[in-house]
């Protein structure tokens, strides 16, 4: 079976490339180098010893597009192109609209053309907004999201329920991420995020490395047990191998599902902090800041539709995320620029 990935080259989607070939999935490659390099695909090859096969596409070229699905068998596709910068997304929207909304209607279109009708989209919890209460329960109602980029996500899994309730010949299975963290195992493969990290775990691990002189916890005045913001983190492996289950799914049934990937589990800011000096060893120097606009008190997830239905439930605990998320920060200091 073949899978085209978009974004393969990506932080989820370079695990979950990983993943597929060592199931035995064929994986086709789509990205453009926005937010990833070339390197990635020299590393997914050495880790899987096998060779993805790679395009250089941008997901708005429906000429592009329409090249691999005429060249190469697919049978389902995991779709994880798009921006993803919340702070970003507020100064760029039409961007955002442009890059996640329209990619993937072009993407949908060139699919349908070509009779496949198979897709796992890579969704995000941001889109339970701030109205609804933890833990988040897939049926909830969505929508009452503050910033573009998660509007974005709200609207293509608006796309994808209007597209499988005019042709229910699709498979579509929506995945609402949690908060992915931690790394490939050999060290090799992470996230590499460019200039100073907006997410906690990169700017953890950069201050650890020497790279940035402190942490700023943003506000431990929350309504949460220790003041901090509590989140539903996990690790990258967990979330590449639930592809495996969800892509499973699209091949065996028909239909419009939605699954939370998460662990079921909040840990504070300072909860990760301490987990990560203890794993490491490292010094985290940190102060505490005033609350960043936008941030909810607590997000995690109810884990237990995915558990049922795709058979998938999260392995690793929070040491090993910190445990791999260093693994990788300290082997390559600079990133994939190492
Ligand atoms: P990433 O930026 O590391 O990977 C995205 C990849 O898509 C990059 O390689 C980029 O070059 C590529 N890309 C972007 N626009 C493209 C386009 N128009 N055409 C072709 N390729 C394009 O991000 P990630 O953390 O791996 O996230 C993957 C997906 O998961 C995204 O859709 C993101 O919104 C979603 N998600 C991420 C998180 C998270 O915290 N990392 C949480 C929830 C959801
Ligand atoms: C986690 C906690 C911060 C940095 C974001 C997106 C979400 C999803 C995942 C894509 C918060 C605190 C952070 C720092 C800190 N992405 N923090 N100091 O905001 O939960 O989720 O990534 O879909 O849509 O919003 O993740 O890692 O930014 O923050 O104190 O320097 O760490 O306040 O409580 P977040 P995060």
């Amino acid at each position: 079976m073949s899978i085209l990935v978009t974004g393969g080259t990506g932080y989820i989607g370079s695990h979950t490339c990983i993943a597929l070939m060592e199931a035995g999935y064929d994986v086709v490659i789509a990205d453009n180098y926005y937010n990833s390099k070339p390197v990635v695909l020299e590393r997914i090859r050495e880790l899987a010893g096998k060779e993805p096969v790679f395009y250089n596409c941008d997901i708005r070229d429906r000429a592009g597009l329409d090249k691999i699905f005429t060249e190469q068998k697919i049978d389902s596709v995991i779709h994880f192109a798009g921006l993803k910068a919340v702070g970003e997304s507020c100064h760029m929207p039409l961007q955002y609209f442009d890059n996640n909304v329209s990619g993937t209607v072009v993407l949908l279109e060139v699919m349908a053309a070509h009779g496949v009708r198979r897709i796992v989209f890579s969704s995000s919890a941001t889109v339970y907004g701030s109205e609804n209460e933890s833990p988040l329960v897939e049926d909830m109602h969505i929508g009452s999201v503050s910033n573009p980029y998660g509007r974005t996500k709200v609207m293509i899994e608006e796309i994808l329920n209007d597209l499988y309730a005019s042709d229910d010949r699709w498979s579509i299975c929506k995945l609402r991420y949690f908060n992915p963290i931690g790394a490939h195992k050999s060290g090799r493969i992470g996230e590499d995020p460019n200039g100073i990290p907006n997410n906690l775990m990169p700017y953890i691990s950069r201050v650890a490395v020497g790279k940035l002189e402190q942490l700023t916890i943003f506000g431990n005045d929350y309504d949460t047990p220790d003041g901090t913001c509590v989140r539903d983190y996990i690790h990258v492996l967990d979330l590449a191998r639930g592809h495996i289950n969800a892509v499973q799914k699209t091949l065996a049934d028909t239909g419009l599902f939605t699954y939370n990937l998460g662990t079921g589990h909040g840990y504070s800011v300072l909860e990760v902090v301490n987990a990560f000096i203890k794993v490491t060893g490292q010094n985290v120097p940190y102060r505490i800041g005033p609350r960043r606009e936008g941030d909810l008190a607590c997000v995690y997830s109810d884990a237990s539709r995915a558990k049922a239905e795709l058979g998938w439930e999260a392995q690793y605990g929070i040491e090993d995320m910190c445990a791999d998320a260093w693994r990788w920060q300290s082997r390559n200091p600079d990133g994939y620029d190492g």
